[in-house]
C-alpha cells in the first residue's frame, strides 16, 4: 500500500478473526488498548518497519509494540541471539550468567543505580517501587501525575484520565485512592500544597506522560521535585518505563542531569520480549535481601516467574548492543524530528489548529488544543481525540499503521523514504478532514 490509496483496504480477515475472537476473550481483545473500530487488525508477519495483516496489507508501523522496538522488527542481531539461546533453554527458573550480564549492563547505564531487581512487566516494576518507597518512609501517600500511566498497578490506579480525581478502575479496595493524589503537570504549587497536606512517602512521575499524549515535564519542575522530595526524606520515582533506553543510553534522567532515588525500566529493554524491573540507590534494596532481614522489615520487590529468563537476557543484551554501537538515537531523533516538524508545517500551510508533542523518537499531533498547552487536561479533550481518531485511520487506509489514538515512533528501521511517505499522506489525510470540516 502506498500514499495515494484512500480506500480501505480490503480486511475480512481481520474481522472474522475479531469476530470469533468476542468469544474467547471480552470484547474480543485481551488488552482493552488494542481494540479500536470497527475491529483491530490481525497481524501475521512483521519485519524491519513494516507489519502485514492476515489480508496480506502491508503497513509501515508507528505503534512499534506498545513503543518497544527502537530497533524495528525483527532486528537481524536480536533474532540471531534468540535463535541461538532457544536451543540452550527458554528459562530456567534459576540465576544464570546472562541475566546477571543483562542486570549488569543496565546498572551500568542508568547513573542513580546501584541495584536492581527484574520484573516481567512496567506495571510489577511501578507496584513494587512504591512499595519501597513507602517501606522506606513509613509513610503511605504517594504523589503522581495527572494523565501519567504506570501500568494496571492497583496502588496507582487513579487520575490517569480525566476527571483526575477519579480511580481508574472498580474493584480497588475503599483506601486505596485516598492514598494516591495527583498533581497538575509542571504546577509547582499544587504539589507544594499536597506535600504540606499529607505525609508523603513518594513521588512518581514519568519525565514524559506517553498516555497523557506527550506532556512533558519541565527540567525546572524536575529539578524541584528532586529538592522537595530530598528535603522532606520521600523518595522520587522517575517511571523510564517509555523513556529508559529510548532517548539516550542513560536514559531521561542522564540527559537532564537529576537523579532520582528509584527507576522503573521496561519496554525498550526486553529487545522486543517481556521485561520490567526497578533500580535505585543500594541501601533502598537492603530490606529486598533474601537472607538478614528481620521478619517486620522485609519487603517483597522485584522477582515473579518469569523474570531474569534467558531469552529475555539475551534479546536485551543484544539490543543494548546495537543501541550502543550503531547511531540508533541520532537516527530516531532526527527523524521524528523531521516528521513533528513536517506535521506543523502542514497544519499551518493547511490552516489547522493543532500541535505536535514527542520528545526523541516519539510523535503525537493534539488538535484544536485548548489554550495554553501545559496540562493534560488540553489533550483530552474530545474535539481533540476524535480528530485524532480520523487522522490515524484515515492514515491506517493509507498504509501508515497507529494505534489509533496514540503516540507515533520511529524505529531504526524506518526508512526516510516510508517518513516521506507518511508526510505525503498526512497531508492529503488534513486536507480531506478540513473539505469535511471535521478539522
Ligand atoms: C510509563 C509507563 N509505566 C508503566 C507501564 C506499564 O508497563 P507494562 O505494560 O509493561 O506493564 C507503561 C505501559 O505502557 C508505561 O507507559
Amino acid at each position: 500500500m502506498g500514499s495515494g490509496g484512500n480506500t480501505t483496504p480490503d480486511r475480512s480477515g481481520s474481522e472474522q478473526l475479531h469476530e470469533s475472537a468476542t468469544e474467547v476473550f471480552p470484547g474480543g481483545v485481551s488488552h482493552n488498548i488494542r481494540y479500536h473500530d470497527p475491529h483491530p487488525l490481525y497481524v501475521d508477519h512483521a519485519t524491519g518497519a513494516t507489519i502485514r495483516d492476515v489480508d496480506g496489507n502491508e503497513y509501515v508501523d508507528y505503534w512499534m509494540n506498545h513503543q518497544t522496538s527502537i530497533l524495528g522488527h525483527a532486528y537481524p542481531d536480536v533474532v540471531e541471539a534468540v535463535q541461538a539461546q532457544a536451543a540452550d533453554g527458554l528459562h530456567y527458573g534459576i540465576p544464570n550468567e546472562l541475566g546477571l550480564e543483562f542486570g549488569r549492563q543496565i546498572l551500568q547505564r542508568f547513573p542513580s543505580a546501584e541495584r536492581l531487581r527484574f520484573s516481567s512487566s512496567g506495571t510489577e516494576a511501578t507496584m513494587y517501587a512504591v512499595r519501597i518507597a513507602r517501606a522506606t518512609t513509613g509513610n503511605s501517600h504517594i504523589l503522581k501525575a495527572e494523565g501519567g500511566w504506570h501500568g494496571g498497578n492497583t496502588d496507582l490506579s487513579k487520575a490517569v484520565h480525566s476527571p483526575f480525581d477519579q480511580p481508574t478502575t472498580s474493584g480497588l479496595p475503599p483506601d486505596v485512592a485516598d492514598h494516591v493524589h495527583a498533581f497538575p503537570l509542571n504546577d509547582e504549587a499544587a504539589v507544594t500544597e499536597l506535600l504540606e497536606t499529607y505525609d508523603v512517602a513518594g513521588i512518581i512521575v514519568e519525565p514524559m506522560l506517553l498516555a497523557g499524549g506527550g506532556m512533558q515535564c519541565t527540567e525546572s519542575f524536575l529539578d524541584f521535585l528532586r529538592a522537595e522530595t530530598r528535603a522532606r526524606d520521600a523518595m522520587l520515582i522517575f517511571d523510564e518505563v517509555v523513556t529508559g533506553f529510548r532517548v539516550s543510553p542513560g536514559s531521561y534522567q542522564a540527559r537532564i542531569g537529576i537523579e532520582p532515588d528509584l527507576t522503573t525500566f521496561g519496554k525498550v529493554a526486553g529487545g522486543g520480549l517481556p521485561v520490567g524491573g526497578l533500580a535505585g540507590r543500594e541501601d533502598l534494596f537492603e530490606s529486598t535481601k533474601p537472607v538478614g532481614v528481620p521478619a517486620d522489615e522485609a519487603v517483597l520487590a522485584g522477582g515473579g516467574t518469569f523474570t531474569m529468563n534467558p531469552m529475555t537476557a539475551t534479546a536485551g543484551l543484544a539490543t543494548l548492543e546495537v543501541l550502543e554501537e550503531k547511531p540508533v538515537y541520532e537516527y530516531t531523533e532526527s527523524q521524528s524530528e523531521r516528521v513533528r516538524a513536517g506535521f506543523a508545517e502542514i497544519f499551518a500551510d493547511l490552516g489547522v489548529e493543532a500541535e505536535v508533542l514527542g520528545t526523541s523518537s516519539l510523535f503525537l499531533p493534539v488538535f484544536q488544543p485548548e489554550e495554553p498547552l501545559t496540562d493534560v487536561g488540553a489533550v483530552e479533550t474530545e474535539t481533540n481525540r476524535s480528530a485524532l481518531l480520523e487522522f490515524h485511520d484515515r492514515l491506517i487506509d493509507r498504509g501508515h499503521y497507529h494505534l489509533p489514538g496514540h503516540m507515533g515512533s520511529i524505529s531504526f528501521q524506518t526508512t526516510e523514504a516510508q517518513i516521506e511517505d507518511l508526510l505525503e499522506s498526512s497531508r492529503d489525510v488534513v486536507r480531506e478532514l478540513t473539505t469535511e470540516d471535521i478539522l
